[in-house]
């Protein structure tokens, strides 16, 4: 059978602690389904490297890793001795741009066992995707300063939006409501406001509906969307946004489903021509590094993403990506559990207690 190349860059903070239990849980679930994989590990693409370096990585990092089909990847950034735009402009972001990572799949869901922060909420009323652009929108290069130092001092950034860039991450958002029961899909907009890219966005959600006559299609301005996340969670299926407004609904939706330790991303070059990359959606949380108590469920679960991504969501692919939740949600509901869930355990009691229930 196949042998899957996988490049492991476990990066900054915490990264460093969930990515073996990452690889604790992908290889116990690879075994017990007979899925191939060898890993190549790099250490690069983190702050202590460019400390010594004065950059990121190397630069060949592009031909280092276009041969592999997935990048399991932690995080990146540690501002105390690197800014945050240096690091992630010089690693992640990169990644994203130059792989053509243009689809940030971010599952929102409340697990069986995990305390809710809203009243009244159970495990299957809050079950939804952000569908995130990940290559243009608001982050983008274009811009600058002016007038430094004098009084006329003046920063402008663009966004961009392109039809392409704009018009396949729609694709993907409602070939993804079209495939799941309640076929509706949210468009995150704030055309009131930004009265140029963002008509525009609502144009090319109106054109691409109209080749989804069966996916029913609602769309919400940012501000009032963000209200609906936390007290009407239940009303959403897939929703869809740009780079920044995507960002922002992917660190609240897991919040209001109980900790963002859990929440893990899919960065997906749909072609497969260049390898898809999978991180949790946390950062590398310099607050609690050091003390191995972040939740690497978040970590697994991209993992588990990125089984069924090798093998398209089929056959032992998709039964070793369920068997893999069915044991992130054992573990949520009997423990042992991280203290960002109220638990006393730490990092690698959690990561083994599901890789032994996989
Ligand atoms: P963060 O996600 O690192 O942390 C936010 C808060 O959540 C912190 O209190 C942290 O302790 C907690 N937290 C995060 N992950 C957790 C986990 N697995 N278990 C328990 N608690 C967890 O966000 P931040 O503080 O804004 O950023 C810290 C650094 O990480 C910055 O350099 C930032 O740029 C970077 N960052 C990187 C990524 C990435 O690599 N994908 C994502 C977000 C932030
Ligand atoms: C994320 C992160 C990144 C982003 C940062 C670290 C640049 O917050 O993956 O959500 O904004 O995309
Ligand atoms: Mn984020």
């Amino acid at each position: 059978s196949k042998t899957h190349k996988i490049a492991v860059i476990a990066g900054d903070g915490i990264g460093q602690e969930v990515m073996p239990e990452g690889l604790r849980a992908v290889e116990a679930a690879a075994r017990k389904f007979g899925i191939d994989i060898e890993f190549s590990h790099f250490d690069w693409a983190h702050c202590g490297y460019y400390a010594q370096h004065g950059k990121m990585m190397p630069d060949d990092w592009f031909d280092q890793l276009k041969g592999f089909e997935a990048i399991f990847f932690g995080a990146v950034g540690w501002p105390a001795t690197v800014p945050d735009h240096v690091s992630l402009w010089g690693s992640l972001l990169k990644f994203r741009r130059d792989f053509d990572l243009y689809v940030n799949l971010r599952p929102v869901r409340l697990m069986p066992g995990v305390p809710c922060p809203l009243a009244n909420r159970k495990p299957g009323d809050i079950d939804f995707y952000v569908v995130r652009e990940n290559t243009e929108g608001e982050y983008s290069a274009i811009g600058g300063r002016m007038f430094e130092g004098t009084e006329r001092e003046t920063v402008i950034q663009e966004s961009v939006f392109s039809r392409k860039g704009t018009d396949r991450i729609l694709k993907f958002a409602f070939d993804l409501a079209q495939s799941r029961p309640k076929k509706h899909l949210t468009s995150a907009t704030k055309s009131n406001g930004i009265a140029i890219t963002m008509p525009y966005w609502d144009e090319r959600v109106e054109a691409m509906g109209a080749k989804y006559p069966d996916v029913r299609r609602d769309k919400y301005h940012i501000d009032i969307l963000t209200a609906h996340f936390v007290l009407n969670p239940d009303r959403f299926d897939v929703v869809v946004a740009s780079n920044l407004f995507g960002d922002i609904l992917s660190d609240l939706g897991p919040a209001c489903a109980g900790t963002i330790g859990i929440a893990p991303s899919a960065n997906i070059n749909p072609t497969r021509e260049l390898p898809s990359l999978f991180e949790p959606v946390h950062g590398s949380a310099p607050d609690i590094f050091g003390k191995n108590i972040a939740n690497p469920v978040a970590t697994i679960w991209s993992g588990a993403m990125m089984l069924d991504f090798l093998g398209n969501g089929e056959g032992k692919y998709r039964q070793a990506h369920d068997a893999m939740l069915a044991a992130i949600e054992e573990v949520l509901v009997n423990g042992p559990t991280t203290p960002d869930l109220g638990g006393k355990s730490n990092t690698t009691e959690v990561g083994k207690a599901i890789a032994a229930a996989i």
